[in-house]
């Protein structure tokens, strides 16, 4: 029997959320301000957030006057955002491997949600999959971490104390991945999980957008839209179309 994907496993657990729930969700709704602003996005507008989560972007989004449609591999978190949807806000189970049926004025993907894939032809199967995904004028935002940045400043060990689970995190680079050993013990059953994330940096990314046809439109380097550098940005945000 095949094992499951890290990303279909471990996204899915309650710990994922626990482990990240302090993440700073104020930062984010500014983020989709601002970008929404620069991208100039009419009330109404229809936008894909793939992968949602459990919705933290697509809620506010639609509370900011859009359409929005959220889509997530992980059927708790649909499951959970469900209960928010409404006439303009949908939550569907979605790989985004799959066709999109639909097209859209905006696909978001945020907060690191690429490069989870082993073989680089599922990567450009996903872009490719979002540049169809758009309407003609349509615009793709890419919200990917500073690897440059991270791997200069890679803290190797740290332990995190959530809801009284201590989670054990072990950081490496190691074959073109970023990888976080995550363990932890609940209930006297211990549990050990690792984030695989691709090693992309901004020619890697623009080199994947080119292949699927995206032109690049702008480059910034954190959720308040200032300038990208490669040494001190913590984020590596593409817009394309
Ligand atoms: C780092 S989380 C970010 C989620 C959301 N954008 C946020 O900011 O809260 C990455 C998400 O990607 C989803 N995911 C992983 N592989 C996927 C796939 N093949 N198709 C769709 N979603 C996927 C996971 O279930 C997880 O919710």
């Amino acid at each position: 029997m095949k094992t499951k994907d890290w990303f279909t496993e471990w996204f899915n657990t309650s710990y994922y959320h626990i482990l990240y729930k302090n993440r700073n969700d104020s930062d984010a709704q500014l983020f989709m301000q601002n970008i929404t602003a620069f991208l100039n996005l009419k009330k109404g507008a229809h936008i894909a957030d793939l992968p949602c989560g459990k919705g933290r972007h697509s809620i506010y989004l639609n509370s900011l006057g859009y359409k929005v449609t959220g889509g997530d591999l992980s059927e708790n978190s649909i499951l959970h955002a469900k209960q928010f949807e409404n006439e303009n806000l949908n939550f569907e189970v979605w790989d985004m491997r799959d066709p999109i049926d639909h097209t859209y004025d905006a696909i978001f993907n945020l907060f690191t949600s690429f490069g989870y894939f082993e073989d680089d032809r599922d990567d450009i199967k996903v872009l490719r999959n979002i540049k169809k995904g758009l309407n003609k004028n349509g615009l793709f935002v890419f919200d990917f971490l500073n690897a440059t940045k991270l791997e200069a400043t890679l803290v190797k060990e740290e332990t995190k104390i959530v809801e009284e689970i201590t989670f054990n995190i072990r950081r490496e680079i190691k074959n073109g991945f970023i990888l976080k050993h995550i363990t932890f013990t609940e209930a006297n059953t211990a549990y050990s999980y690792t984030e695989r994330v691709k090693y992309l940096d901004l020619s890697k990314m623009t080199s994947y957008l080119n292949k699927v046809g995206f032109q690049l439109v702008a480059i910034f380097g954190d959720y308040n839209l200032t300038t990208f550098e490669k040494n001190t940005s913590d984020r590596l945000i593409l817009v394309a179309k």
